[in-house]
């Protein structure tokens, strides 16, 4: 590769950063984009090509639905302090142009083969991947869990069964600001040699 493009690439990756969905603001990709964006998402590693990822990509109207479930279910829920977290719920999954939910589908006849965390690992890079890719159109994203992966009701209402595993919401939009610098810990702290 050119040294230039090297070095593009490199601070890229050096310098990537989520940015908060509550600070996602239109545009959103477009269709094409989109479809590039997921498209790179499928470029990950694959052991035995079982293909365990899916998307669901939220149309605005989705958004909106998908928010009064979650603002109902906390209404109901005596766990949530009420009023300010019926509202913030209700516009959680509106927060940013663009929601995408990527689920596990385990390819379960080459379980013996391919073990389900191997799936699951492909699964955490295909949503890097949609950070990466979304990143280098010039949009924002934050790749969320938060209660609602892991509700029932939830999985339910996007039609999905009891025991889908919600492995990411992820928000796609354009920030107006870019993010400070969020401290990490140094290779050095995290590498040990063996000789
Ligand atoms: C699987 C997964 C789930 C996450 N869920 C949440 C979450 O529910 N809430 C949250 O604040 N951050 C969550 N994060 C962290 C954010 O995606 C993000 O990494 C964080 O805001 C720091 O930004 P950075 O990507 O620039 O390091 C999650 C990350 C991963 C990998």
């Amino acid at each position: 590769m050119e040294k230039n493009k090297s070095e593009i690439i490199m601070s890229f990756l050096l310098n990537r950063r989520s940015v908060l969905a509550a600070k996602l603001n239109e545009p959103g990709p477009s269709k094409k984009q989109l479809d590039d964006i997921i498209t790179a998402g499928i470029r990950v590693p694959d052991h035995g090509r079982c293909s365990p990822w899916r998307v669901q990509v939220v149309s605005k109207e989705g958004q909106r639905k998908l928010g009064k479930l979650l603002s109902e279910i906390v209404e109901k829920n005596d766990e949530f302090e009420k009023k300010e977290q019926i509202d913030y719920w209700y516009n959680r999954p509106q927060s940013a142009p663009c929601l995408l939910i990527i689920t596990l589908s385990p390819n379960r006849d080459n379980l013996s083969k391919i073990p389900i965390i191997e799936q699951e690992l492909s699964c955490g890079a295909f949503c890097q991947n949609i950070l990466n890719a979304s990143h280098a159109l010039g949009f924002s994203a934050q790749w969320l869990t938060e209660w609602p992966a892991y509700n029932s009701e939830v999985k339910k209402f996007l039609g999905y069964n009891e025991d889908t595993k919600i492995l990411g919401f992820i928000y796609i939009g354009t920030s107006l600001e870019a993010p400070k610098e969020r401290k990490r810990v140094i290779s050095s702290e995290i590498i040990n040699y063996f000789d």
